[in-house]
């Protein structure tokens, strides 16, 4: 079967991208990455894409008058690889309702926290100054509200005294490393569905859209 042809925007480090690409390295993995953009020239990630030798684009917000311009920029170049399923992986820049509009259904972004809890920058650090005991990543749909949308699959890790954010942080990148890659390939499997706004992954044991870590 053809594999589901996955785009990747990112904006800095890139540790979320490198592990589409890995698990994409296997092949029975039913995706690949068919290209990375990035807004950011610099950002390590553009290089450890390119190294292993996907295409890579960088499409400055700068060089464009409003977001729904750079938007559309961003989407012409997905759609120069015929991208089906758009990953946002670390993608610092708020998008204009007509991208998700666009590719609707079809874009997902990964949150370093159990959404609806603790949207927006430095969620690991909310965590912690709320007092939660537990905290984790999301991948969700992108709808136009930032950092909210259905939920698809959730990793939860404990928060544990004396934590730092760069600890906590770590710990959920863990996380967010097994649960990336296992999320896209439900999508290249085709067993991700949305309707009325709730997620159906068919085909998998009950409870597998949860993933625990109790690893300090
Ligand atoms: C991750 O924590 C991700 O959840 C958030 O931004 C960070 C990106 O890290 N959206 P990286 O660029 O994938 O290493």
């Amino acid at each position: 079967m053809a594999k589901l042809k996955v785009g990747v925007l990112i904006s800095g480090r890139g540790s979320n991208m490198a592990s589409l690409v890995r698990a994409a390295w296997d092949e029975d993995y039913p995706a690949e990455i068919a290209c990375v953009i990035s807004n950011v020239g610099n950002a390590p990630g553009v290089k450890i894409a390119r190294d292993a030798g996907i295409a890579t684009a960088v499409i400055a917000h700068g060089d464009y008058p409003d977001r729904e311009t750079f938007d559309r920029a961003i989407s012409a170049e997905l759609e120069k690889h015929h991208v089906r399923l758009v990953a946002l992986a670390g993608f610092m820049r708020i998008q204009s309702p007509w991208f998700p509009h666009h590719w609707r259904n079809r874009v997902i972004n990964i949150h370093p926290s159990l959404m609806p809890l603790f949207p927006g920058l430095r969620a690991q650090q909310q965590a912690i100054d709320a007092g939660a005991r537990i905290t984790g990543c999301t991948v969700h749909f992108v709808t136009p509200e930032v950092d909210a949308g259905p939920v698809i699959a959730q990793a939860a890790v404990p928060v544990l005294a004396g934590d730092s954010e760069d600890k906590l942080a770590a710990r959920i990148l863990r996380q967010e490393h097994r649960l990336y890659p296992l999320v896209v390939r439900w999508f290249g499997e085709g067993r991700v569905s949305l309707a009325d706004g709730r997620v159906e992954v068919k085909g998998v044991k009950p409870g597998a859209t949860l993933l625990f870590s109790a690893e300090p």
